[in-house]
């Protein structure tokens, strides 16, 4: 990399949690966040995926790595976490609050356990996290940045997708809230709102041929590529973007633009 974009979006000595890292979007983003310098601690429940993962990455990059088992719907587990983040390599002022899950059903067929479970995970779980995460980053001064992954069903909806869509919906408002009152602390707090990109969350339904048809319904005509979240991200993560808050960035191949 070049000097100057070294100094833009070069991550060395910064310390990056990254919550549901066991795979998809969030396996991406830790590969990413080394590789721009960054140490990087992987979150998730599944230990045996996240330890092989830092693993893998640290060997490949030189960077620090670390698992932490943690379930963002258990406060305790989110705090551990932390706190073994900060034992190994300091206060985490990157944090992709990523964990999600989905849920498809037409909305008179979703349960009251799946709406829980949705909001648990998908919402309540991102909010335990991003606070857990600037108490710290309070309490150390540092500031950093909090990037939730959001969907464009945040912005949009879609069919089977009511209680998700609501989730996500609350996690882009939430996105502007929280970056709002934490501007004065020097926290960033943005949402990155992927289109289908193809990953344990949907790969069996995109895999049908409904799911193709509706692939190549979309402008772009495909689903993307995991890597091209990747600069999306690490803009955000990196002090390039030290004055860009609140902000909730489609990455969709213009998805969410189309009117008809
Ligand atoms: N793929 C897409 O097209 C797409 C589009 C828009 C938004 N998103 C969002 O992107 C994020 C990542 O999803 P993905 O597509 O990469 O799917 P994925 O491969 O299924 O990844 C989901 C991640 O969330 C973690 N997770 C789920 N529940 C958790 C919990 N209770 N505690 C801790 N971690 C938990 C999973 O880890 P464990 O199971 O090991 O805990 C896994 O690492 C989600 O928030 C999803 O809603 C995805």
């Amino acid at each position: 990399m070049s000097d100057y974009l070294n100094e833009m979006f070069g991550l060395n000595g910064k310390v990056a949690l990254v919550v549901g890292a066991s795979s998809g979007i969030g396996a991406q983003f830790a590969r990413a966040l080394a590789r721009a310098g960054a140490d990087v601690v992987l979150g998730a429940r599944r230990a045996e995926k996240i330890e092989a993962l830092a693993k893998e990455i640290a060997e490949e990059t030189g960077a620090r790595t670390l698992a932490v088992s943690m379930d963002v719907t258990k406060a305790d587990t989110i705090v551990a976490a932390f706190d073994s983040a900060e034992a190994a390599f300091g206060t985490c002022t990157i944090v992709c609050n990523n964990a999600g899950l989905a849920i498809p059903n037409w909305a008179l067929d979703d349960t009251e356990e799946d709406w829980d479970i949705t909001m648990n995970t998908n919402l309540k779980g991102m909010w335990r996290v991003a606070r857990e995460a600037a108490k710290r980053m309070m309490a150390a001064g540092t500031g950093g940045s909090i990037i939730n992954t959001a969907s464009i069903l945040g912005i949009g909806v879609g069919p089977m997708q009511t209680t998700y869509s609501i989730s996500k919906a609350g996690v882009v408002q939430m996105t502007r809230a929280l970056a709002l009152e934490w501007q004065r602390f020097g926290i960033r707090v943005n949402a990155i709102c992927p289109g289908y990109f193809k990953t344990e969350i949907n790969a069996e339904f995109l895999d049908t041929e409904h799911g193709q048809q509706m692939v190549k319904m979309t402008p772009a005509r495909r689903v993307g590529k995991l890597e091209e979240l990747e600069a999306p991200m690490l803009m955000l993560a990196s002090d390039a973007s030290s004055f860009t808050t609140g902000v909730a960035l489609p990455v969709d191949g213009a998805h969410t633009v189309r009117l008809a």
